[in-house]
């Protein structure tokens, strides 16, 4: 595990937008695994910026998104209306190669990831309860991409996105399963915000737990956690109280 500190959410939005890009222009037809949610906005402004100045094309790259609500009723929010929002609408990608799990044929996601030649290059972010795509406390390690049933602490938190009203908030989504993400070769997680501050400092405490998904990540090969210096220091003091106890 590689841990990278910016001094703020912006400072860590370029650097990562920039490995990403450097990771395009090295393999033209790389696979790539994306997020949505807050955390990854900066790294997608960055993306754009980039592959803009350097002349880099993404027109050969395929991407895998982590996840998809079921039954959205608001298809703005749905999260390939996200994506096109934020990434794809601001560079070449083809549409085609844009993939996104859903609630028909479930175990295509991962053959059809397994068949395009397995992920390269993973962007994560991660929940409040240590989730990573939707794969909610308990989520065996060996999952793959499968239906959740949405935690109350997850639907509210994403009901910012739903007018404040948990009753538009979709109950069930589908997600790369915590088996389906650990295979990618190389992982980039992203905390920018002090909520984030007690998964990370589960995951630095080095332990596997079930009830923190993220924790599974710990022995993978190549797992960059990219945190903000305000997160970092919030982590560093959860770690000194839980050695004090
Ligand atoms: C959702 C997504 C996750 C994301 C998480 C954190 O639950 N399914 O993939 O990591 O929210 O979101 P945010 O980055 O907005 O804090």
């Amino acid at each position: 595990m590689i841990i990278k500190i910016f001094k703020d959410s912006k400072e860590l939005g370029i650097a990562l937008g920039k490995e990403f890009v450097d990771a395009v222009e090295a393999n033209p037809s790389i696979i790539l695994g994306l997020a949505t949610g807050s955390s990854p906005l900066g790294t997608y402004a960055s993306i754009i910026e980039n592959s803009k100045e350097r002349g880099v094309s993404f027109s050969k790259v395929k991407t895998f998104n982590l996840d998809e609500y079921l039954a959205c009723p608001l298809e703005d929010q749905t999260y390939r209306a996200f994506m096109k929002e934020n990434l794809f609408s601001h560079i070449d990608i083809l549409e085609e190669n844009t993939h996104f799990p859903n609630a028909t044929g479930l175990s295509d996601y991962d053959k059809e990831i397994a068949e395009a030649g397995g992920v390269d290059f993973q962007l994560l972010g991660i929940g409040r309860n240590g989730h990573i795509g939707f794969n909610e406390p308990g989520t065996p390690a060996d999952s793959l991409t499968h239906v959740v049933d949405l935690t109350e602490s997850t639907r509210v938190a994403n009901a910012r996105f739903f007018r404040d009203d948990l009753s538009l908030v979709p109950t069930q989504a589908v997600t790369m399963g915590i088996g389906t993400i650990t295979k990618s070769r190389r992982i980039a997680l992203i905390a920018n915000t002090l909520d984030k501050a007690e998964p990370i400092a589960k995951l630095l405490q080095g332990k596997k737990d079930l009830d923190c998904p993220v924790t599974a990540l710990i022995d993978h090969p190549h797992f960059e956690v990219y945190l903000t210096e305000e997160v970092d220091e919030a982590v560093q003091k959860l770690l000194a109280g839980s050695l004090a106890d």
